[in-house]
């Protein structure tokens, strides 16, 4: 049996490429990436005691309620990821929540309980979850992936070399009105979408070789075509501009939009990491998970 703090962690994810059009049934691609989610738990007095910084939410008693005895065992949730951007925050923090619990009971928790009961956690901070966060966070990997009637089909894809920047336009996005938002503007975008998943498709090979040039290609028309149906932003097209300007091959928003995350393709993540640091932009340099 482990020694307390019981430890669990999960990473949080990044949609490469397909948001939205994935809505409507065609493919998308998300990646589990290297920064994520800590969960420890401590033995200690009395009523829990909780410590959770950027993840306070006033839904956070009620998922450690649905999990984790309320007294005797503290709780502390440290995250390298922004929250409230399309990254998967609490995606990452149910599955490292479910991981902690079962290290506390002295076992490993499974893929399938990661995933089973850390959709209910996640139920309980986003009420109508896609499911696809905490399933990336808890597999760990890239992943395409399609909603079906059945729900999430997915393939493990592996990955090539990918050096990927983000950059935090600094607002939230509200995925379930942009989600609205082009609900409303179709049949007239569904030739977009359709483009969308056959892009997600064509990607593939790139993906898997690290093709950067093609890849930067594709991130470029897929941000162009996610303009069109509305769901960019000001700041997001700055930011696209940024990195392009300073020598990014593509970069596009990653999630819902209108604010959120975007991600740029740079042979030299660092470089841009450090220009936009001078510029006053939040960024950092991301990879798989593993
Ligand atoms: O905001 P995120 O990263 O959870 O992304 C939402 C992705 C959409 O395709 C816009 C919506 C969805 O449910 O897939």
């Amino acid at each position: 049996m482990s020694a307390p703090p019981f430890l669990g962690r999960a990473p949080g994810k990044l949609i490469l490429f397909g948001e939205h059009a994935v809505v409507y049934g065609h493919p998308a691609l998300a990646m589990a990436v290297d920064r994520g989610t800590t969960v420890r738990l401590t033995p200690g007095e009395g009523p829990r005691r909780v410590r959770a910084a950027a993840m306070e939410d006033p839904r956070l008693p009620v998922a450690l309620d649905a999990l984790l005895p309320a007294q005797g065992l503290d709780v502390q949730i440290d995250t390298e990821l922004p929250v409230g951007r399309g990254m998967g925050s609490s995606g990452s923090l149910a599955v490292a929540l479910v991981r902690a619990w079962a290290a506390w009971q002295g076992r490993t928790a499974s893929l399938q309980e990661c995933i089973e009961r850390g959709f209910r956690l996640e139920r309980l901070f986003h009420g109508n979850p896609s499911g696809l966060d905490h399933t990336v966070s808890a597999r760990g990997c890239a992943l395409r992936y399609r909603r079906g009637s059945a729900g999430l089909q997915l393939e493990e894809i592996r990955l090539g070399p990918l050096p990927l920047v983000v950059l935090d336009t600094g607002k939230a996005g509200d995925t379930a009105e942009l989600v609205a938002g082009v609900a409303a503007r179709r049949p007239q975008v569904d030739p977009l979408l359709e483009r969308i998943g056959a892009l997600v498709l064509e990607v593939g090979p790139a993906l898997e070789a690290g093709d950067l040039p093609v890849l930067g290609e594709a991130m470029r028309e897929n941000q162009r075509l996610l303009a069109e149906i509305g769901v960019s932003s000001p700041e997001i097209e700055s930011l696209v501009a940024f990195a392009r300007t300073h020598g990014a091959l593509g970069a596009k928003l990653a999630g819902a939009g209108g604010g959120g995350v975007v991600i740029a393709l740079h042979p030299r993540p660092d470089e841009l990491v450090a220009a936009a640091a001078e510029a006053g932009i939040e960024a950092f340099a991301v990879g798989p998970a593993r």
